[in-house]
């Protein structure tokens, strides 16, 4: 379990800082990861497939605190590492992935602003994909003596021949125009049109000679695009990570709703029919927003059946090839030894120096279990917030013992965001106390 795995000091500031501000770590999870193998495995195999050109489409679905967010940023950093480009963003009201007011351009422009490679997994990595695919070019040119010019153009046929692909090429060569001739604003208009940041034509048409901007209308196509643009820059292919899917179920209006949808079965189709190629989708959503008939994709008739479970798997069956992935909640044994992880990776991985016994860890899940019940393992944001604020009162009072620490340590039971104004929906975890389950536990 938790052997010599070696973690670097920057490793370890980072993820007890995340987990402290109660957010999901974005590198280095894997030093604190439990469970869900199987559930990695088989993004991974969808991984390969889109770098041997096919695509994928998961819906990873989990309750409130389940570990959704956790798991699509653990998906990521695996993708990265398998040299694919991955984009990712929070659906919001303001973002969703159709709408005629902007909100899908909102959306497009934040995912591409986060657009992350290995080489810069914290996001701004458009330029460099842009870079490296003038790069690759060059040195193509180079090695078989032909104009770098014309290598770019060949490349380019490519996009070209694609919806809204004509553009999306002459900006790419705009790009390398700026770059030939040391033109900083050219090369930079460019990146601003292909991350979406263009709002009108006129601006466009001004800056790089173009007709188009992405927009609303063009989100999906030039999704498209773009994962045939990181191939010919030499990635495997792109990675798209949507999480908050729940906001599309809070939207008002049927109407609104349904085209979402829509775009969502677009999506589905084109992955199904192998029109998307080295393209994955991975949704982050809660139980209602798929399966709500009213208002959740389940509301969509197309997609009702498409996404309808396994009928076979239950019952302690599992199926993990279908485009729904169930996260079920932590356990308690998966939130002991989630605790055993941070320890760990708080001595730097030097059990010589743990800040508290195994005898601590069954003490504080025992303090949290009493303070709030079993919300404590299901949804263990606060605990684990708790934990790391532990851990960081006992390191700097050498000597103190954690006992007398343990128990001025503050539980906070957190609430549902999500069901805010969807009373319907808020049969939460809340309320039952975990004391009587925890006498049973066993490792
Ligand atoms: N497999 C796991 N291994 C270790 N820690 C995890 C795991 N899954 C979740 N966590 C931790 O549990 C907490 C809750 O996880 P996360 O925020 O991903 O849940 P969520 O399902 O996205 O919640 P929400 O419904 O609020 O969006 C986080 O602190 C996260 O770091
Ligand atoms: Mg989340």
């Amino acid at each position: 379990m938790t052997t010599a795995i070696p973690i670097r000091p920057r490793e370890r500031d980072a993820l007890i800082q995340s987990l402290r501000a109660g957010v999901v770590p974005r590198l280095g999870q894997w030093h604190v990861q439990v469970g869900r193998s199987a559930e990695v495995q088989a993004l991974v195999t969808d991984i390969d497939r889109l770098g041997h050109g096919g695509s994928a489409v998961r819906f990873v679905i989990g309750d409130f605190g389940a570990g959704k967010t956790f798991f699509l940023h653990l998906v990521r950093s695996i993708a990265l590492e398998r040299r694919l480009v991955t984009v990712h963003a929070d659906l919001t009201p303001d973002r969703r992935l159709h709408s005629t007011k902007g909100q899908a351009r909102s959306l497009y422009a934040e995912m591409m602003r986060n657009m992350a490679t290995r080489a810069k997994p914290d996001g701004g990595a458009l330029s460099a994909v842009v870079e490296r695919f003038v790069s690759t070019a060059l040195e193509e040119a180079q090695r078989t003596g032909t104009n770098p010019g014309q290598v770019i153009r060949a490349r380019l046929a490519h996009l070209a021949e694609m919806t809204g692909g004509y553009d999306f090429a002459e900006v790419v060569a705009a790009y390398w125009r700026g770059h030939d001739n040391g033109d900083e604003q050219l090369k930079s208009a460019a990146v601003r049109w292909l991350r979406g940041e263009f709002s009108t034509k006129t601006d466009a048409r001004a800056a790089l000679g173009v007709r188009t901007i992405v927009d609303d209308a063009t989100f999906h196509d030039h999704l498209k695009l773009m994962s045939v643009f990181v191939r010919l820059a030499g990635y495997e292919g792109l990675l798209v990570c949507l999480d908050e899917m729940v906001n599309l179920y809070k939207l008002a209006t049927i109407q609104a709703r349904n085209s979402n949808y829509e775009q969502i079965l677009r999506i589905f189709n084109d992955t199904l029919q192998g029109s998307a190629r080295h393209l994955g989708f991975v949704f982050g959503g809660t139980p209602e927003f798929l399966t709500d008939t009213r208002r959740g994709l389940y509301s969509y008739a197309a997609l009702q059946s498409r996404l309808a479970e396994n009928t076979f798997a239950g019952g302690g069956l599992v199926d993990y090839s279908g485009p729904v992935l169930r996260l079920s909640s932590l356990t308690q044994e998966d939130l002991y030894v989630l605790l055993t992880k941070i320890r760990h990776v708080y001595a730097l991985g030097n059990p010589q120096a743990y800040l508290v016994p195994d005898d601590g860890l069954y003490a504080f899940m025992q303090h949290c279990a009493s303070r709030i019940g079993e919300a404590y393992f299901r949804t263990p944001r606060m605990t684990i917030k708790a934990f790391c604020d532990l851990l960081a009162v006992i390191e700097q009072n050498p000597g103190v013992d954690w006992r007398r620490i343990l128990s001025t340590v503050d539980v906070a039971q957190e609430g549902n965001p999500d069901l805010v104004g969807f009373e319907e929906e808020a049969a939460g975890p809340a309320g039952a106390r975990g004391d009587d389950d925890f006498a049973t536990f066993r490792l």
